[in-house]
């Protein structure tokens, strides 16, 4: 078994899309192990996303991510579980997304993505130790 995070972003948490986002991950066999509604604060956004520092987009990312409470979650499937969840989200930026996938069928712009998906196994282990430190 294998194990990564998943948050369902602000602007999918307004758009009150939680059930339809984590249903669908559900509904291809996941498990959720852990998972609460809260509010990033600044700290814990930057350590999550410290590879994008310096990047232009790193102010909008930071502000995006802390403007709303999100879903964050703990999602447990077979071995390269980031993997799968990564397919289902669809590609970064929703106009590039294929129909049939989370942010394919759901969403439009780049900044508003609704949700986030670790994007490698060490990534997954780091961001699970993050955000839930105490799971075992
Ligand atoms: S990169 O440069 O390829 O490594 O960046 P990428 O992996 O595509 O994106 C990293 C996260 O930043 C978000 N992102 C943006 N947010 C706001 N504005 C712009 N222009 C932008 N570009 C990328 C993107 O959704 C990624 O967030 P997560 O939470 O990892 O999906």
């Amino acid at each position: 078994m294998d194990r990564t995070l998943v948050i369902v972003k602000p602007d999918g948490v307004e758009r009150r899309l939680i059930g339809e986002i984590l249903g669908r991950l559900e509904r291809r066999g996941l498990t959720i192990v852990a998972g609460d509604l809260r509010q990033i604060d600044e700290a814990t956004a930057k350590r999550h996303y410290a590879e994008h520092e310096g990047k232009p987009f790193f102010g909008d990312v930071i502000a995006f991510i802390t403007r709303s409470p999100s879903f964050v979650c703990a999602i447990e499937g077979p071995s390269g579980t980031w993997a799968i969840v990564r397919a289902a989200m669809g590609a970064t930026n929703p106009a590039d997304a294929a129909p049939g996938t989370i942010r394919g069928d759901l969403a439009t712009e780049l900044t508003e993505n609704l949700i986030h998906g670790s994007d490698s196994a060490a990534s997954a282990e780091r961001e699970l130790a993050l955000f839930f430190p105490t799971l075992r």
